[in-house]
């Protein structure tokens, strides 16, 4: 949460800190803010409450030159969204400007001590703490922005990833990280500094991801210098960027999250690509591979996510224990990690996540090493924090996901799911070769399939318009589909701001019918199943009640058909990857309720596509 930029090099700065920012926006939208060292050395800093677009307003009629600056857009933690408590933050005598993405957990504690020492406040903020805090030692210590930075750090606790500038020093950036992820962009007599990658890749290709406790001295016309909160010094490990420009634009469509629904069959694609061979026989991920003993062997899988990446895990466990016969449990990342939970030696945990920085997922991966646990990572974005914090893993491939609901993420991670779950069988011999290889091939005939639903974009459209009214939705699903119950729920509610629950069918009548009547929209997952009888006994209960139903049936459908109110219809598959298609038409059906109701699609109030912090 919250989106840094910096540059420094020969260039006006300004415009490459806010296009930056537009780049980092689904990172947090409340306020943002730009501190610049202009062309006659005076440091500036101009913010607004707002998106983005509000700080541009706000700014276009002041100094905006300078080459060097720093820029920041946030989701508050501490303090309300404002324009005081925007970042940059000042230090007391308006000498550094500092910029932080994070949570500095002891604040109060050196508040009150910068405040008896005659410090006084402007915001609410954490940060504005940790740049007064830079500037006392500065000024006590009689020492340089580095040393300063280096010591305040030493007495902070939480995460962070900050940068500082200097109006002394308009040569130079400082900048560290801690838990919160930051990259180091080297182009020609040139720098950038931001929280991914996306703000860098339109300059240069070669970057540096900094690893927690290190500090970064970038300073015109020389190579960055690394050296750690307890000052030693690390060799900058340079990197090639593996993104496109146009990954990062919308392509046409209104709306990011319309664009990733719709590249669904090319990210699976590619998702499956090199992993399984060209005879479409064998499944090889060489993170099972490598350690392909610690799967057998295991006693019990673990799987630790938030969100739509913990629904991915639901049908992980699924998958796994029917086809590899080894216990699984899926767990919240943020209750795992204060529940002291029971993590055996030979157990293997599961990391999922889209961003790879999710800070609830990296505390309950370190309690799981702690206790010798392996951890596999299945994450999106390269470099990220957690396929540096595992043992071995799987990227999903999926390209960036910058729509704050979560869609392609999600089918590459069933996919990769599916994909292990294979694997493992196989070398554990817990599968029939037939059925391997038919799940393998309906694997492969996946894109195809949500190609055709995708057809059903403008009928689901039309079909979505019927509903605007309703304040609550329910998710019925059996088996393989309560989990996407969850998810449908979950993309609706996030986006169109109406309450929505996911429910297994079955667990209606132990509470939920209470909430039936002929308002209520019920969307029934009834796709054709193994229980798919017993989802049609369900869906006729609630019809008994007047209950709403659209229902998501398979081809050839005609039961459910007669009893739905609206039906939406999709090719059949095999029901492990069943969620891979009926998830695509709840994707379009929560995109289409909230574009009615003209909401916010990609930047949905208050939420954050990276949730950095607890
Ligand atoms: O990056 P991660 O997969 O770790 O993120 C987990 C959740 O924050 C994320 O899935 C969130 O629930 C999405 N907004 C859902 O659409």
């Amino acid at each position: 949460m919250c989106g840094i930029v910096g540059y420094i090099g020969y260039r006006d700065a300004y415009p490459i800190l806010i296009k930056g920012l537009h780049r980092l926006e689904y990172r947090g939208y409340d306020s943002a803010g730009v501190a610049l060292i202009n062309n006659d050395s005076k440091l500036s800093v101009y913010k607004a409450k707002g998106k983005v677009q509000d700080l541009e307003d706000f700014a276009k009629d002041k100094n905006i030159t300078g080459t060097i600056g720093i820029a920041h857009t946030r989701w508050a933690t501490h303090g309300e969204p404002s324009n005081a408590n925007a970042h940059p933050h000042y230090s007391q005598s308006e000498s550094l400007a500092l910029i932080h993405n994070g949570i500095i957990e002891n604040y109060t504690v050196l508040k009150a001590e910068l405040t008896s020492k005659g410090y006084t406040f402007h915001s609410s903020t954490d940060t504005e703490v940790l740049v007064q805090l830079i500037e006392y030692i500065k000024s006590t210590n009689h020492c340089d922005l580095f040393t300063a930075v280096q010591l305040a750090l030493n007495q902070v606790i939480g995460a962070y990833a900050i940068a500082v500038i200097d109006k002394s020093d308009p040569d130079q950036i400082i900048a560290a990280r801690k838990s919160s992820p930051l990259v180091v962009g080297i182009g020609e007599d040139e720098f950038f500094l931001a929280s991914d990658a996306s703000p860098i890749v339109e300059y240069t290709n070669k970057v540096i991801y900094l690893e927690d406790e290190e500090i970064v001295v970038i300073r015109r016309g020389e190579e960055p210098k690394i050296v750690t909160i307890s000052n030693v010094v690390s060799t900058p490990h340079i990197q090639e960027l593996k993104l496109s420009l146009s990954q990062l634009e919308k392509g046409g469509y209104p709306h990011f999250m319309l664009k990733e629904i719709f590249e669904q069959p090319e990210t699976l694609q590619s998702c499956m690509s090199g992993r399984i061979n060209v005879e479409g026989t064998n499944v090889t991920l060489s993170g099972i591979i490598d350690y392909k003993e610690k799967f057998v062997n295991a006693r019990r899988i673990i799987i630790i996510a938030c969100g739509t990446s913990w629904h991915a895990g639901l049908i992980g466990e699924y998958l796994i224990e029917e086809y590899c016969r080894i216990p699984v449990e899926v767990e919240y990342a943020s209750e795992f990690r204060y529940r002291n939970p029971v993590i055996f030696p030979d157990d293997i945990v599961i990391a999922i996540s889209q961003s790879g920085e999710t800070a609830d997922s990296l505390a309950a991966i370190e309690l799981a090493r702690k206790a010798g646990a392996f951890v596999y990572g299945v994450c999106n974005v390269v470099g990220s924090s957690i396929p540096r914090n595992t043992d071995s893993g799987s990227y999903t491939h999926c390209g960036p996901e910058i729509g704050v609901a979560s869609t392609k993420a999600f089918t590459a991670q069933v996919t990769v799911l599916a994909m292990m779950a294979l694997a493992i069988a196989k070398e554990k011999g817990t599968i029939e070769k037939d059925v391997y290889l038919k799940i393998l091939k309906e694997l492969q005939n996946i894109p195809n399939k949500i190609k055709e639903i995708l057809k059903l974009n403008e009928d689901i459209k039309n079909l979505s318009s019927i509903f605007t009214y309703a304040h609550n939705f329910i998710y019925l699903g059996r088996g393989y589909s309560y989990p996407v119950a969850l998810e449908g729920a979950l993309k609706l509610k996030e986006i169109s701001y109406i309450h929505a629950e996911g429910y297994p069918a079955a667990e209606m009548k132990h509470g939920p019918i209470a909430l039936i009547d002929n308002e209520m929209p019920i969307v029934a997952i009834a796709t054709n199943n193994a229980i798919y009888e017993k989802v049609v006994s369900n869906i006729q209960e609630i019809k008994a009640r007047n209950g709403r139903v659209i229902a998501i049936v398979s081809d050839g459908d005609e039961t459910i058909k007669e009893l739905a109110d609206h039906y939406i219809q999709i090719p059949s598959t095999l029901e492990c990857l069943d969620p891979l298609l009926s998830t695509i038409p709840l994707q379009l059906l929560a995109y289409h309720v909230a574009v009615h109701k003209n909401r916010d699609v990609d930047m949905p109030r208050n939420l954050a596509k990276s949730v950095t912090v607890e």
